[in-house]
């Protein structure tokens, strides 16, 4: 049975689609059997990251109402083969999500898929409610500045309430994914430092996506970042969270300046 996961946040534009893209494409890349879900009925953003926006014919909301079938809405990767995506609707919204619907179609993915990653929409809204409903494992996307973080605190009290898991008593597993993190930034004092953010959250970190024009790069040409370029920072940075996801224990870095990479090497050398 497939394990599922939700990427929330609360606050909207912190990087949960990209984050889903990318740890979806890294997990994939390591030969696991994958489907990356888009929850954000009305918007429709996963099938752009991923570049499958001109193939896609069907769409949760119609599986859901019965107007096809869970396979007739699957896309399958072009670069990756255990790679699908299952679309959101652009022209429905949140309402045509059911909460049996929802229920019937993670089921019938967790016989199929090894992992099943929900991008949810903004808010604490039904949509977001029903994306984390079935999760196993919440990833919680924060950017280093208060207002991100003061919703992901309000993300985490609903992982403790409205999920299943939380309904039968059981713990939820959360994770916080730190996105968009810029070291210049961070030491300059204008956003908040990691162990800041750690303090108040006080969830285990499984990773820290440096703020990166790979990013942009990737999400315009249509892939995720860790195909588009998979040596780049941000890729490395998605890698590890998963491998993480996956249940390895690696030790995090936090992202550096490069001026300031550079400037350790000349001060070594000058030495
Ligand atoms: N590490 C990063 N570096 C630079 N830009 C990033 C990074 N992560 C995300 N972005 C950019 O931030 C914007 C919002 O990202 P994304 O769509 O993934 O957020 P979201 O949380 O899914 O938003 P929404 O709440 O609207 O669904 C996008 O333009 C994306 O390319
Ligand atoms: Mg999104």
């Amino acid at each position: 049975m497939g394990k599922v996961i939700v990427v929330t946040s609360g606050k909207g534009g912190v990087g949960k689609t990209t984050s889903t893209a990318a740890l979806g494409a890294a997990l994939a890349q390591r030969n696991e059997k994958v489907v990356v879900v888009d929850f954000d009925v009305g918007l429709r953003n996963l099938d752009l990251v991923m570049g499958a926006e001109r193939r896609v014919v069907y769409d949760l909301v119609n599986v859901i109402q019965g107007d096809a079938k869970l396979p007739q809405a699957l896309i399958r990767d072009k670069r990756l083969e255990t790679l699908y995506l299952l679309p959101a609707s652009q022209t429905r919204d949140k309402d045509n999500l059911t909460a049996e619907g929802v229920e019937r179609v993670i089921s019938e993915l967790k016989r199929h898929f090894d992992w099943i990653i929900c991008d949810s929409p903004a808010g604490i809204e039904r949509g977001a409610t029903l994306a984390m409903r079935h999760a196993d494992v919440a990833v919680v996307v924060t950017n280093p500045e208060v207002s991100s973080v003061r919703d992901s605190d309000r993300i985490i009290g609903l992982l403790d309430s409205k999920t299943l898991k939380a309904e039968r008593g059981e713990r939820m597993e959360k994770h916080l994914l730190l996105t968009r993190y810029d070291p210049n930034r961070a030491e300059r004092g204008d956003m908040l430092k990691v162990d800041d953010v750690l303090e108040i959250l006080s969830i285990p970190l499984i990773g820290i996506i440096p703020e990166s024009m790979d990013v942009l790069r990737a999400s315009n040409i249509g892939a995720p970042v860790t195909l588009a370029d998979a040596r780049s920072a941000p890729a490395l940075a998605y890698f590890d969270a998963a491998r993480r996801l996956a249940g390895e224990a690696l030790p995090i870095t936090i992202p550096e300046e490069k001026r300031g990479i550079f400037g350790k090497i000349f001060a070594r050398r000058a030495a």
